[in-house]
């Protein structure tokens, strides 16, 4: 472990004790109890939510959403967050997350996950380049073929900066179902760390292949999409919440959810998305208490199915 690693594990630590004080019943539980997860391919443990930025980061400038979103991220790392996802694709969303890491002064507590994403080959070290002076960031820690655009070029050029000590680790990203089967001959036959795929309560395609072969080959796993761009969590918030969300430590539907996708053996991480405060405070919630059994687990499924 290099110095910056020890850092953020020690930042990690220390802020879910203080954050334990500070934000009450959210987090009100002891520091064991926070939620990490190994990569496999290091042993490395990470916080089992992360943050999204495709819409949630992608505005035009402005001084009153650049305040509040730096005050968001401020709060991500205070309840122990340390993984944002972003990429290229996402607008504005590279350039605003730099913006607010650096007023945050956040780099040792960031894990900086973004992808290449141009169908040239010969494009994607500079675009790399472009994405992280955008970041504001040295390196990146997780770098992603997104969705599998152009990916036997861009995998070669990803494995060889983490070679060469340029880049910690090497993904691939897909959503929303596509392209599994590209996807599963990638996982099977490529040295790489993670993947990123859609999972949740409702598109659970990953359980039949993707999740064993990352459980098999020792693939972080990334659930994109946990609340279907918010159209899941708008659903589900309509109705009570289950009685058994409180054997779980769930206050609110949102980590309920959350507690289903990162209980999976398989799953490192899941990056909710959200602009709110109040929302982020309900996602991070995931990470302490308990995690569902499989019963529960089946439980959580048959009874959203029923809604
Ligand atoms: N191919 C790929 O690589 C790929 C594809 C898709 C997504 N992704 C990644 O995955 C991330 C997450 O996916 P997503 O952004 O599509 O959608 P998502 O995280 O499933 O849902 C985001 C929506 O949920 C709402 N939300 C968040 N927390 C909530 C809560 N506690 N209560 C109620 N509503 C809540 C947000 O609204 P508020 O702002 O109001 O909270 C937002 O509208 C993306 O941001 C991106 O980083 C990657």
């Amino acid at each position: 472990m290099n110095r910056r690693h020890f850092l953020k594990a020690v930042t990690a630590c220390s802020t879910s004790i203080m954050t334990s004080m500070a934000f009450g019943s959210v987090s009100a539980r002891p520091v064991e109890n926070y939620v990490f997860k190994a990569i496999p391919s290091s042993g490395e443990k990470i916080p089992a939510i992360g943050m999204g930025s495709f819409v949630n980061f992608n505005f035009v400038q402005d001084d009153d959403i650049l305040k509040q979103r730096t005050e968001l991220l401020g709060q991500f790392f205070e309840l122990g967050g340390t993984l944002i996802d972003s990429s290229p694709m996402y607008g504005a969303s590279e350039k605003n997350l730099g913006y607010c890491i650096d007023k945050l002064k956040a780099r040792d507590k960031l894990f900086a996950a973004s992808k290449v994403w141009t169908s040239s080959v010969d494009d994607g070290p500079s675009e790399i380049a472009a994405s992280r002076q955008l970041w504001r960031i040295n390196q990146f820690d997780l770098l992603q073929v997104h969705n599998l655009l152009s990916w036997e070029g861009h995998l070669e050029h990803l494995l060889d900066m983490k070679k060469q000590g340029g880049l910690r680790y090497v993904g691939v990203t897909t959503s929303h179902g596509r392209r599994h089967s590209e996807l599963e001959q990638v996982m099977l036959n490529q040295p790489i760390d993670f993947v990123q795929a859609t999972y949740n309560v409702i598109d659970r395609e990953v359980e039949q292949r993707l999740l064993p072969i990352a459980r098999e080959k020792g693939i972080a796993f990334i659930s994109n999409r946990p609340f279907q761009r918010g159209v899941l969590i708008d659903w589900v918030k309509k109705h009570p919440l289950p009685e058994f969300a409180r054997d779980l430590d769930c206050d609110n539907w949102a980590s309920l959810l959350l507690k289903f996708i990162v209980s999976h053996p398989a799953v490192t991480c899941a990056i909710p998305a959200t602009s709110r405060k109040d929302h982020l405070a309900e996602n991070m919630q995931t990470m302490t208490g308990v995690l569902p059994d499989q019963k529960m687990r089946n439980q959580i499924v048959s009874h959203v199915a029923s809604l």
